[in-house]
């Protein structure tokens, strides 16, 4: 028989709040392809969200920590390597919360408090989850690190607001500390570029219904789902993608390279 993809690995998955989010897909498809984890989200999601349901299924155990917060970050690095018996082969970063958007104010009159906290949540938290890794070499060598994206990093999108900055800063962040982490110790940082879904903080963004629907007009395969955005987290996870690093990897189903189709102009007629 075919051995699993993560056999004998482990890792830390941030971010499962319920059965939508990305990161509770891609613990289930971890724990399918053999992978131990441990779970961990902000101590509100503890209490909001069923990560305790997740933890569960997938014999898994829950380290309360707020991503902004390095005291957390290391506490939860440390017990984490207590739990699995040694260091970590993969982590997931599936963070994201602007207050600005959950305000809806507009682009050209946000509060500047809540871009920073954007930042902090939403981007920066990467960067301290991975300082925190790379000062307890918490990660074993060819080790994967992804972050999950979103296009209107690269092109504006109304409504996206103040995240759409925070997602370029993330992404210039798995770059600049991939090629250390590379170097140093042949660690992988990717961030993945995601379809619109139908996530909590998916459906916070204002007009997320009518561009889900545009989006997957204009790509060719439609849109990307959960699902199958965790198989591709599960594959940048596995040693079948040892050579690819600091890349932003758009899983979109087309939808970055496509201009338009004909599904999308058949609205204005001809
Ligand atoms: N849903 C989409 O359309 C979409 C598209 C592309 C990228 N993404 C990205 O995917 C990631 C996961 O989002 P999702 O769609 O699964 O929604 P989600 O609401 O299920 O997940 C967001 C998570 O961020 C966590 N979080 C917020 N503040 C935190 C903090 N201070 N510390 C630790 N965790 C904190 C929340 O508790 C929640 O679990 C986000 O980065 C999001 O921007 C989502």
């Amino acid at each position: 028989m075919a051995k699993a993809l993560l056999e004998g690995k482990k890792g830390i998955i941030f971010g499962a709040l319920d059965e939508k989010s990305l990161a509770w897909k891609t613990a289930m498809r971890a724990h399918e392809e053999g992978a131990q984890i441990v779970l961990t989200n902000a101590p509100v999601a503890m209490r909001l969200g069923k990560i305790n349901e997740l933890a569960e299924i997938c014999g898994a155990e829950v380290i309360p920590a707020d991503a902004t917060n390095v005291e957390d970050i290391e506490n939860l690095f440390t017990k984490a390597m207590e739990i699995v018996g040694g260091k970590v082969d993969f982590v997931l970063h599936s963070i994201g919360m602007s207050p600005n958007v959950r305000k809806d104010f507009p682009y050209t009159d946000l509060n500047h408090d809540f871009f920073l906290k954007t930042l902090d949540i939403s981007a920066l938290s990467f960067h301290k989850i991975l300082q925190t890794a790379y000062k307890q070499d918490a990660i074993s060598e060819w080790g994967s690190v992804v972050a999950l994206s979103y296009i209107a990093a690269q092109r504006t999108m109304p409504g996206y607001k103040d995240m759409a900055d925070a997602k370029a800063m993330l992404e210039s962040i798995a770059r600049s500390f991939g090629y250390y982490y590379g170097k140093e110790k042949k660690v992988r940082v990717n961030t993945i570029s995601q379809s619109p879904t139908l996530t909590t903080a998916g459906a916070g963004i204002k007009g997320f219904n009518s561009f889900y629907h545009y989006a997957n007009d204009i790509a060719p395969l439609g849109n990307a789902s959960a699902d199958s955005c965790a198989d591709y987290i599960v594959m940048l996870f596995s040693d079948m993608c040892k050579m690819v690093t600091m890349q932003n990897l758009y899983h979109d189903g087309g939808f970055s390279y496509a201009l338009s189709s004909e599904e999308a102009l058949a609205h204005y007629g001809d």
